[in-house]
């Protein structure tokens, strides 16, 4: 998506340990047109797959995730994240490491608001090492529903995430997708 590509390179700040800062327009402040492109971009990738529900994580996730259900017209729900969970019934419940703060958290969504019957897009800011998106998986599977796509903003493909979404033949659509940052601060696309 050439717009948010733009935007990368114009505004992104590649910092050590191969991380991308992008909180002018993604992870601290938003960038609502922005985010309204994004979300129709993914409505089209995924118009085929009907889905009725998009799932996210808290908190970079809901932006995008919401821009994609309103234009899906479909309802979003983000899993919670929790340091530590005391045991309740009505939660489905998954762990998931960050290997960039190198700790365990627990994300949550209430089964109130899953279905069986539920087609859904699971939808993050950053696919990296794709703990977040296994994460969602593993409450998908709990759930018995279909997860009949995932969609990334930003992809860095030289990390292991996407593995996770092939792996069980899931299509997925990174809106941008990186291979390299320098250390001399220089961002590379996938062609
Ligand atoms: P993973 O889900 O793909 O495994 O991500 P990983 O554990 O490697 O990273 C943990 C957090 O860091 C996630 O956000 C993820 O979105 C984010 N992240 C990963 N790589 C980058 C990057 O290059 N740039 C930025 N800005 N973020 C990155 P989170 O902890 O869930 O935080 P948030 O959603 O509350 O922002
Ligand atoms: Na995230
Ligand atoms: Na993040």
């Amino acid at each position: 998506m050439k717009l948010l590509e733009d935007k990368i390179r114009n505004e992104g700040i590649v910092l050590p340990h191969n991380v991308l800062k992008v909180d002018g327009f993604l992870n601290h402040q938003v960038d609502p047109e922005l985010m309204f492109e994004i979300g129709k971009e993914f409505a089209r990738l995924f118009k085929d797959k009907d889905i009725t529900k998009v799932l996210t994580v808290e908190s970079s996730g809901i932006a995008p995730a919401v821009m994609a259900g309103l234009a899906l017209n479909v309802p979003v729900v983000f899993a919670r994240k929790h340091k530590s969970l005391t045991l309740t019934d009505d939660l489905f419940t998954a762990e998931v490491y960050s290997y960039t703060k190198q700790t365990t958290n627990h994300i949550s969504i209430s089964k109130r608001f899953l279905s069986s019957q539920d087609r859904v897009l699971l939808v993050d800011d950053f696919l990296a090492n794709g703990q977040a998106i296994s994460g969602l998986l593993d409450i998908a599977d709990a759930a018995g529903i279909d997860v009949e796509g995932v969609g990334i903003v930003i992809e860095k493909t030289f990390q292991r995430g996407s593995q996770v979404v092939r792996d069980r033949g899931i299509q997925l659509e990174s809106l941008a997708r990186i291979k390299a940052l320098t250390d001399d601060g220089q961002i590379e696309f996938e062609k």
